[in-house]
């Protein structure tokens, strides 16, 4: 019945109006100057949450030996009465009514569409309802993806609660380098990626009996590839059911693409939101965010917060600054305030302290839970009567151009802040206040978020797809289809790194066109014909020739052309997509092989995946933290110094006194420990034998410059610029080659935050490329190499190349 937007209403004139005169009292609540230089984080150096990771340090000292196991020290009268006040909720929660009308639906149809309201129920019930009408039978399981790692555990752990069994046993979660689950699992929660993978080794899922894609109104890019594979299975598997359930937005277009299955709605029950806007925009909406808080404190009736902060990176400094800020201010306040619980949330955090954010606020406190974007749907707090929106979500941006993905703070949608808005009316009616103008509102938001897949990289996927056996990624059924340029240049990235065959002509090809642009061609013959077509330029790939004119017309006869089928898996192709990480760090891990140094390079993989949280730097021990760090440093590069700190920590027998003494952040580290292992198992099964270079990191390097050979840049006069797309970048500050500035150099990542920086860097020889990257470098471009000068001079006629 109830429809999401009727409930937003503007706030009444006169509220509006005390809102925006409070604000000016609640600045006076600001402290000066002390507070902006705090707030501002070292940009330029990695962040650290060194007050966090101090407690922790302190507490698991104490707690070393004395700390009971709380499986056993749990008395059981105290879990089962947990159970049953959890069972008394799930009694109370709005799909509840319709659980047999639903049953008889999903019995009904092989796919049903389920909308409702965030927090109705539909991610924690549906999967018991199932569960108790036999669907997990005959040793079946019913799968429910989450696009994201958080909540996938954490909803779990809840449903494990209401079921009263231990998280592993009949409910479990699976998400990358972590498994939770066992062979009595039968609910498994799991990230959409980690189904994705699930197709590699079960093509039909044949042990599900239901799959449920969860928060599919995220449009993640897995989530929207698991709807194309799955509706395909379905059609060979009627017995399986599928699940597809979103929160109230976009379900006609979901219907529409499974052949118009049902939508099965729960009504949902929302009490009215007041929004609130700001008259102007705000500067700094940090600050506004903590100037808001504490306004609300003061001047609202009892009622928790949840602010939506984006986590920008790196790390969740943005979350944590805030956190910080209002505890500050909140101490310097002292007893003129209510004690306001502040709490963070978001993907990173500790299990432990996620839990917090769900225990209920004490008599005569308020608690502010300050959240990512995880608290727009994927979880539920319950309390929440005020919602602080600033308008910003964090977003992956990839520029086909020069193949960098990046995350961009970006102002979210109307659609998401209409979701954050109704977070305010669960319980009571509530108010949002958003941090920007009604104008902006209408006028500079989007409607809707543009899906991942037009955004990202699609390396992983196009390896994914192609060793599933789906060739023809221009026909595949995708909701939205990804933009050619991107698809192309992910063809084109794997090509290079040898995981795809049948692209032969291709250097020819370059050749032809001066080396730049972006042709890959089919059988030789047909290409004169189409660059003809297309007025000699542009990006074309080619197949078969029949198929060219069909898409020509398709697109109106210009622009870009991709034809099916192409190049096919190689076989180092279908090694690297056995392993769960980016292409080019699996090539670099198949390459350690050839270099005789698999131990080292599969520590590097694992260090780099825990990147930027290896150090910490607390503010009064600046000077030790850094020294500590100059400690680690070798030659030749960061990598070499991750894989040094990684090798002494095993030294140390994994000693956490060890990691304080170092600055060192001992949970990164045994998070690279469990990558590590995980890794390790794989490579058996991608028959890859241990082999260790001993202490000489020439291979290392070469098996890294292996897999990393698009991120080269070479020292200019004007800095560094990246070797293929003469972009000026710079080494990070943090980097252990920051001041030996070498000729050429390999990065990890590139961030933007004052500048576009190469973190992760580590010294190569340009002579490397031509050998790892044949197809790819050519040995003009690399010609300074032999100890020329005047390397800007060569950077400069090939920027008037291009
Ligand atoms: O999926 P949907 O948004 O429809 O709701 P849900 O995630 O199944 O949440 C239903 C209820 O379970 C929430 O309102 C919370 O009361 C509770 N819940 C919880 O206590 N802890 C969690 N981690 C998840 C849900
Ligand atoms: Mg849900």
């Amino acid at each position: 019945e109830t429809t999401g937007g009727e409930e937003e209403r503007m706030a009444p004139r006169d509220e509006q109006r005390r809102w925006e005169e409070e604000r000016i009292g609640a600045a006076s609540l600001r402290f000066g100057a002390r507070d902006a230089a705090r707030r501002q984080p070292p940009k330029d150096y990695d962040f650290v949450l060194e007050e966090d990771e101090m407690i922790q340090f302190v507490s698991a000292v104490q707690m070393k030996g004395t700390e009971p196991d709380k499986e056993v020290a749990a008395p059981v009268p105290e879990a089962e009465r947990r159970r049953q006040s959890a069972q008394e909720v799930r009694r109370s929660l709005p799909i509840f009514p319709y659980r047999d009308e639903l049953v008889a639906a999903i019995a009904r149809h092989q796919i049903l569409v389920i909308e409702g309201e965030t927090g109705s129920g539909k991610t924690t019930q549906i999967p018991q309802y199932l569960h108790e009408e036999g669907y997990t039978r005959q040793g079946l399981k019913i799968g429910i993806t989450q696009p994201r790692r958080v909540a996938a555990m954490s909803v779990a752990a809840r449903v494990a609660v209401e079921m009263g069994t231990k998280l592993g046993n009949e409910v479990g979660y699976s998400i990358r380098f972590e498994d939770c689950t066992s062979e009595r699992t039968v609910l498994k929660y799991m990230t959409d990626g980690m189904l994705l993978r699930e197709f590699l080794t079960e093509p039909d899922l044949g042990s599900y009996s239901v799959i449920m894609v969860d928060e599919a109104h995220e449009r993640t890019l897995h989530t929207d590839v698991l709807f194309g594979l799955i509706k395909d299975i379905a059609r060979f598997r009627p017995q399986l059911k599928v699940l597809v359930a979103s929160a109230t937005l976009d379900t006609q277009r979901f219907s529409a693409f499974f052949d118009q299955a049902p939508v099965f709605r729960i009504p949902g029950r929302r009490f009215p939101v007041d929004i609130y806007y700001t008259k102007a925009p705000e500067a700094d909406y940090l600050e506004a965010c903590v100037v808001s808080v504490l306004q609300i404190h003061v001047t609202q009736p009892p009622g928790d917060i949840l602010v939506f902060l984006t986590g920008q990176v790196p790390l969740q400094e943005e979350i944590e600054a805030c956190v910080e800020l209002l505890q500050e201010r909140c101490r310097r306040l002292g007893s003129r305030l209510a004690e306001l619980l502040v709490l963070p949330i978001y993907a990173n955090l500790p299990s432990d302290m996620q839990a917090r954010i769900f225990e209920p606020t004490p008599p005569g406190a308020r608690k502010v839970v300050v959240a990512t974007n995880i608290a727009e749907t994927s979880v539920t707090i319950d309390g929440i009567v005020y919602v602080l929106d600033p308008g910003f979500c964090k977003q992956k941006s990839y520029s086909a151009r020069t193949g960098m993905e990046s995350l961009v703070v970006t102002p979210c949608s109307r659609a998401s802040a209409n979701q954050r808005a109704g977070r305010a009316g669960r319980v009571a009616p509530g108010k949002c206040f958003r941090l920007y103008t009604a104008w902006a509102f209408q006028h500079e938001l989007e409607e809707t978020p543009v899906p991942e897949i037009q955004r990202a990289d699609l390396g992983s996927l196009v390896l994914l797809l192609k060793s599933l056996g789906i060739n023809d990624l221009i026909h595949f059924d995708f909701l939205d289809p990804p933009p050619h340029e991107t698809l192309v240049l992910a063809l084109e990235q794997l090509y290079a790194l040898g995981a795809l065959n049948h692209l032969g002509e291709l250097t020819t090809v370059l050749g032809a066109l001066g080396g730049t642009g972006m042709v890959v061609v089919g059988p030789m013959g047909e290409l004169t014909t189409v660059l003809g077509a297309l007025g000699g330029t542009g990006m074309v790939v080619v197949g078969p020739m029949g198929e060219l004119t069909t898409v020509l017309g398709a697109l109106g006869g210009t622009g870009m052309v991709v034809v099916g089928p192409m190049g096919e898996l190689t076989t180092l192709g279908r090694r690297m997509a056995e392993l769960p990480v980016e292409p080019m760090l699996a090539k670099m891990i198949l390459a350690s092989e050839q270099y005789g140094c698999t131990e080292e390079v599969l520590t590097v993989a694992a260090m780099l995946s825990v990147n930027n949280a290896i150090f910490y730097r607390p503010k009064d021990k600046v000077l030790h933290a850094d020294s500590a760090r100059l400690g680690f440093h070798v030659p030749g590069g960061d990598h070499l110094v991750l894989l040094n700190v990684y090798n002494q920590w095993v030294a140390s027998g994994h000693s956490l006194q060890w990691c304080y003494e170092h600055f060192v952040q001992a949970r990164s580290l045994r998070r690279a420990r469990d990558v590590r292992e995980q890794l390790e198992g794989l490579m058996e099964r991608v028959e890859v034998a241990p082999s260790s270079c001993a202490g000489d990191y020439g291979p290392v390097r070469k098996a890294i410059t292996a897999g990393f050979f698009y991120h080269t840049a070479r020292l200019t006069r004007g800095g560094y610029r990246t070797v293929k797309h003469q972009q000026t970048v710079f080494i990070h500050p943090n980097s252990s080659l920051f001041e030996e500035q070498p000729r050429w150099v390999l990065y990890h990542e590139l961030v933007f935050t004052t500048k576009e920086f190469m973190r992760q860097v580590i010294e190569i020889d340009s002579g490397w490329l031509l050998e790892v990257a044949p197809h790819y470098y050519q040995a003009k471009e690399l010609e300074d190499a032999s100890a020329r000068k005047m390397p800007k001079k060569v950077g400069k006629s090939r920027e008037e190349l291009g």
